[in-house]
C-alpha cells in the first residue's frame, strides 16, 4: 500500500527519492509525487498518475528538481480516484508546506468544514490535503512548525505515517507515526524516513523503527525523536542484516518467480535453526506447560493468503492437538465480539506484520485478555512489536505482491508450532512426531527435485491459460491448498476463479460445470484420496477438463481419469500441503505470463494492506 521517503542529506534529493519509491513498487499504488525544496526555487512538487516511470520521465529522473532536502510518496488510492492531482505530495494552500501522508483521518471531513469556513480553499478529494492545510492554519498560529505538528496530531483521529517539509526549514524533514510503519535510516551521506527499509537498505543499514506517537526531525547531520508531549527519546538502533540483492530480481525476469524459486532456502532456514536433537526449539516462546495444558480454544486470525495457511493449520493443529481450532479473517473477527479469554491463544500470521485488520484484531484479542503469538517476516513490524511473543518467518524479504515463499515459511513454522504444542500436551505419538520433523527436514530437497521441472507446469499452463474461470476443488488438506492455489491465479492472472471442498460441489457450484470448464482437482491428501476421486468422476461426466495434482504414490489412480496430471513428491500427510502448492504458484505464474500480465503489480493490489 502507499509509500513514503523522504531524504535530508547532503546529495540531490530528488534521485534518491525516486530510487526509494522503486524500492516500494511492490507494496501497490496508483499514483506518485516527490516534492524537493531548494533555497532558490522553495518548494518543487511533480505528481503523476499511473506508474512511477512516468514520474521519472517528467522529472528527467529527477534532474529537473535542485534540492538536498525532499519527501516522495506512492499511493494506493483510498479518498479519491487516483489521478495526478490526489497524488501526494499534497502542499498547502500558501504553497509552503508539503506533507506525504499514508493510513486514513476518520475525521477529515469535520476538519475541512472547519477550515473551509476560514476561507481555506482545497483542490483535491483527499484526507491527507485537509492535514496540509491545517498544519498551514496552526503554523500561521505558532511559526513553529515543529509545535504546529504537535497541534495538528492532537486534533486528527485515524491512522498515519507523515513526513511534512516546509519552505521556511531549508533543512529538516518532519516525521510523525501512528499505525502505520514508519522507519529512520541513518546514512553516510544524510538520513532518511520510509515505510520500510527495502527503501533505504541501498543506502544504510542503520534503522530506527518508529513507534505510534512519536514525531522525528530528521536533518542531514541528525535525527531527534519525541514522544507527543515533545520530550526527547533515546531509540534503540537495528542493523538490517540482509543483503540488498535479496530485494533486488538477480537475472529472474519477474519477482514472484525468484521467490518460488527461493522457497526449499526459506524453509529450511525457518525450520533448521528451531530442531535441535530430534525436537523443535522455540526459543522466542515464553509458554509453560501450565499455561499450555490450560489453553481452551485457539484462535488464528489473519488476511488473504495468511489466512489460507491457517486454513491448512486448523486441520493439522486439530489432528495434533485434539483442541479447538478456529481460523477467522481479521476483518471479521475484531467486529464479531469473539469469545476470547485468557485461557484462548491467539495465533495472528501476517508477512508483513502491518496489515491493519489483523493488528486490529490482535489487539482486540489482548483486549479481552487472550495470549497472542505473531508469525512475521519483516523484522521490527508493528505486529511483531506489540504481540505477546513472536515467531519470525526467515523468508526474506518478499517484493512480489502475490506471496509465495512468506507463505511457504509459515506453513512450516505452524507446522512446527503445532507439533510443539501437541508434546507439551502429550497428545502425539513419539513414532508421529519423529515422523513428521525427519520429513520437514527433507522437505528443502523434495521442493527443489520438483522445482528442476518447472517446466512441466509452464506446459499446463500454455494449454489452459485462455479459460475464463476456473474451480480449484479438493478435501480436507486439499482443499485448504486450493483457496490458495485459487487466490495466486486470480490475484495475478484476472481469471475467474473459486475453490471447493469437493463434497460441496453438489449443493451448487457443479451447476456451473460445463463442458469444457477447466477444474484443478487436488488429490494429495492420502486419507481421502478416493473420497476426492469419486468428485474428479462428477465433473468429469460434465464435461469438465481436469488437471489434477497429485503425489508420487497416486499418479497411477488419477492419470485415469484426470486429462493432466502434476505429481508432487510425497512426504508426511500433514506436510503435504507444502509441496502441493508450489505447482499452484507456478501455474498462477505461468498463466498470467501467458496473459501478458504485471506479475509482480497486479492491478489494484496492495502487498502490505494498512488501511481498513
Ligand atoms: C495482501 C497481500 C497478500 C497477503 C495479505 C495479508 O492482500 O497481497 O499476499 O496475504 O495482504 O498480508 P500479511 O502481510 O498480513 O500476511
Amino acid at each position: 500500500m502507499c509509500g513514503i521517503i523522504g531524504f535530508a542529506g547532503r546529495e540531490q534529493a530528488a534521485p534518491i527519492l525516486l530510487d526509494g519509491l522503486a524500492r516500494m513498487e511492490y507494496r501497490g499504488y496508483d499514483s506518485a509525487g516527490i516534492a524537493v525544496r531548494s533555497e532558490t526555487k522553495g518548494l518543487q512538487v511533480k505528481k503523476a498518475k499511473g506508474r512511477l516511470q512516468v514520474l521519472s520521465d517528467l522529472t528527467h529522473g529527477g534532474a529537473d528538481l535542485e534540492g538536498t532536502l525532499g519527501i516522495g510518496h506512492t499511493r494506493w488510492a483510498t479518498h479519491g480516484e487516483p489521478n495526478d492531482i490526489n497524488a501526494h505530495p499534497h502542499v498547502s494552500e500558501n504553497g509552503q508546506i508539503a506533507l506525504v501522508h499514508n493510513g486514513i483521518i476518520e475525521n477529515y471531513l469535520e476538519i475541512k468544514e472547519q477550515l473551509q469556513r476560514h476561507g481555506v480553499k482545497f483542490t483535491s478529494d483527499t484526507d491527507s490535503e485537509v492535514v496540509a492545510q491545517l498544519l498551514e492554519f496552526h503554523y500561521n498560529e505558532c511559526h513553529n512548525m515543529l509545535e504546529a505538528v504537535g497541534r495538528v496530531l492532537r486534533r486528527i483521529e485515524g491512522s498515519y505515517a507523515f513526513g511534512i517539509i516546509c519552505s521556511d526549514y531549508p533543512n529538516a524533514l518532519i516525521a510523525a507515526r501512528k499505525d502505520s510503519p514508519l522507519i529512520l535510516g541513518y546514512g553516510e551521506n544524510g538520513n532518511y524516513i520510509a515505510s520500510d527499509v527495502t527503501a533505504v537498505i541501498k543506502y544504510t543499514r542503520d534503522v530506527v523503527y518508529m513507534e505510534d506517537g512519536e514525531i522525528a526531525v530528521v536533518t542531514p547531520e541528525s535525527i531527534d525523536v519525541f514522544d507527543s508531549e515533545m520530550n526527547p527519546l533515546e531509540k534503540k538502533h537495528s542493523q538490517v542484516d540482509w543483503d540488498v540483492s535479496a530485494a533486488e530480481k538477480g537475472g529472474y525476469a519477474h519477482f514472484m518467480f525468484k521467490e518460488i524459486m527461493e522457497q526449499p532456502e526459506a524453509i529450511r532456514k525457518t525450520v533448521s535453526p528451531r530442531i535441535r536433537d530430534g525436537r523443535v526449539v522455540l526459543d522466542d516462546v515464553s509458554m509453560t506447560v501450565d499455561y499450555v495444558k490450560n489453553i481452551s480454544r485457539i484462535f488464528i486470525i489473519a488476511c488473504g493468503s495468511s489466512y489460507h495457511v491457517g486454513m491448512v493449520s486448523k486441520y493439522n493443529w486439530e489432528r495434533l492437538l485434539r483442541r479447538p481450532v478456529q481460523v477467522d479473517l481479521a476483518s471479521e473477527f475484531r467486529y464479531s465480539d469473539p469469545l476470547v479469554d485468557e485461557n484462548t491463544l491467539v495465533i495472528v500470521i501476517s508477512q508483513s506484520g502491518e496489515t491493519l485488520d489483523t493488528m486490529a484484531a490482535m489487539r482486540e484479542a489482548k483486549r479481552r485478555g487472550a495470549r497472542t503469538l505473531a508469525i512475521v517476516n519483516v523484522v521490527g513490524s508493528s505486529i511483531a512489536r506489540e504481540a505477546d511473543d513472536v515467531l519470525y518467518t526467515w523468508a526474506g524479504p518478499e517484493i512480489a505482491v502475490a506471496t509465495t515463499k512468506a507463505y511457504s515459511t509459515q506453513l512450516v513454522l505452524m507446522d512446527l508450532i503445532g507439533l510443539y504444542l501437541a508434546d507439551l500436551l502429550g497428545t502425539v505419538e513419539k513414532s508421529e512426531y519423529d515422523a513428521i520433523l525427519t520429513e520437514m527436514q527433507l522437505l528443502p530437497e523434495k521442493m527443489s527435485h520438483f522445482l528442476e521441472h518447472f517446466e512441466d507446469v509452464q506446459y499446463f499452463a500454455s494449454r489452459y491459460f485462455n479459460h475464463n474461470s476456473i474451480f480449484f476443488i479438493g478435501r480436507n488438506l486439499d482443499y485448504a491448498m486450493g483457496l490458495e492455489g485459487s487466490l495466486k491465479l486470480k490475484e495475478i492472472s484476472y481469471i475467474h476463479s473459486e475453490a471447493y471442498a469437493s463434497g460441496e460441489l453438489k449443493h451448487g457450484t457443479i451447476s456451473l460445470i460445463e463442458p469444457g470448464t477447466l477444474v484443478v482437482a487436488l488429490g494429495t491428501y492420502a486419507a481421502l484420496f478416493d473420497k476426492a476421486m469419486s468428485n474428479v468422476v462428477e465433473v468429469k461426466a460434465r464435461g469438465a477438463e481436469v488437471l489434477a495434482v497429485t503425489t508420487e504414490s497416486f499418479k497411477e489412480k488419477m492419470e485415469k481419469t484426470a486429462d493432466s496430471t502434476i505429481v508432487v513428491p510425497d512426504t508426511h500427510p500433514i506436510l503435504q500441503p507444502s509441496l502441493g502448492v508450489v505447482p499452484l504458484q507456478l501455474f498462477a505464474y505461468y498463466v498470467a505470463l501467458q496473459r501478458g500480465c504485471d506479475i509482480d503489480k497486479p492491478r489494484n493490489l496492495a502487498k502490505s494492506v494498512t488501511v481498513e
